[in-house]
């Protein structure tokens, strides 16, 4: 059954009350049990994981790149900050999409701009919690044909 890492970056852990009109109301164990569910009727097997910490963010991912067959990464700012998130990402061969639940360019400018992108297959932003779902849909299909241009 394939193995898909849910990592989720700082500050992330406080949904449900951190600025609900831009993030909504769902707490991440809210979202975590969606993707969850969604995982069942795919038969997939997810995996979460939630740090505020740069370092902690970089071992999971070397551990993804070990064990994982698609990441599904929310890095919060540091995805506009994080060269060392990037190169874990770039350094491993498990393949990853960026997802943010608010749309970060039409937000501050700072917010413009993510790291992560060029390491990502791709990228889902300002849909809400349904980025997470759409994604792990996305994985799920690229992992199949992958599999089958593999065994053929
Ligand atoms: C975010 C967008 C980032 O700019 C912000 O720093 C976050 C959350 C999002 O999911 O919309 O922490 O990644």
């Amino acid at each position: 059954m394939p193995v898909i890492d849910v990592i989720n970056g700082p500050n992330l852990n406080l949904l449900g009350t951190r600025e609900p009109k831009v993030y909504g109301t769902d707490t991440l164990d809210d979202i975590n049990n969606k993707i969850g569910a969604l995982a069942k009727q795919l038969d997939v097997e997810v995996r979460f994981f939630q740090s505020n910490h740069e370092g902690e963010i970089i071992d999971r991912l070397h551990e993804s790149g070990r064990d994982a067959d698609f990441i599904i990464i929310n890095a919060g700012a540091y995805t506009h900050t994080s060269i060392a998130i990037r190169d874990a990402l770039a350094g491993i061969d498990t393949p990853a999409i960026e997802v943010h639940l608010s749309n970060p360019e039409a937000r501050e400018t700072f917010r413009r701009g993510s790291y992560i992108a060029a390491a990502a297959v791709g990228k889902i932003t300002g849909l809400g919690y349904h980025g997470y779902l759409l994604a792990l849909r996305f994985a799920v299909d690229y992992l199949k044909n992958i599999s089958e241009v593999e065994s053929s």
